[in-house]
């Protein structure tokens, strides 16, 4: 007797990164609430607020990607996270992690958009040109509180007083940003 066929749904390689993708954002705004919270422990709440608030644009982004594939008709599969670093040394070391995980995010963005592209995808490819943009503005505004960081030079009062005076990076505040499922927070 041969086992009664079963109904494949196919999941394109596309669909697939896309689901990876918000494991991967949702990684990320778990990572941004465990250095926040490092900051916060050590009474630095301007530090602290900044990074809480970079953990809430990540969990927005992972939202986004699961409104388009549902607006697709795409069912998304939501899965569980990656380990997140919780030790610490240095403000140096933990802006440092959080520079590179925005480079890592960048490549995964640049590898979603090569598989839109790879399957004529264009609506998906479209759907990620605000991610692109989105990500050279992540990654040059780390690196602003890297160089700040740095040149404080262990003096982290100093940019207390900076993250205070000065606005780094767009705060989540973009009327362009696709829709996210639920609602953006
Ligand atoms: Fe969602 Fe900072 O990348």
């Amino acid at each position: 007797m041969t086992a009664p066929a079963q109904s494949v749904t196919h999941v394109s390689k596309f669909h697939q990164l896309l689901d990876a993708q918000v494991r991967n954002e949702m990684t990320a705004s778990q990572q941004y609430i465990a250095v926040a919270v490092w900051f916060d422990d050590k009474d630095l709440p301007q530090l602290a607020k900044h990074f809480y608030r970079q953990a809430l644009e990540e969990r927005n982004h992972a939202m986004m990607i699961v409104q388009y594939l549902l607006d697709k008709g795409d069912k998304p599969t939501i899965q569980g996270i990656d380990e997140v670093r919780n030790e610490f040394s240095t403000a140096d070391e933990l802006v440092a992690l959080a520079l590179e995980q925005e480079k890592e995010v960048t490549a995964e963005i640049n590898a979603l958009v090569r598989a839109a592209r790879a399957e004529d995808d264009y609506q998906g490819e479209q759907f990620l040109q605000w991610f692109l943009a989105e990500q050279v503005e992540e990654v040059a505004s780390m690196d602003t509180l890297l160089n700040v960081i740095k040149r404080a030079n262990g003096n982290l009062f100093d940019v207390e007083n900076f993250l205070a005076r000065e606005a780094v990076g767009d705060e989540g505040s973009d009327p362009s940003a696709p829709r996210a499922a639920g609602g953006a927070v």
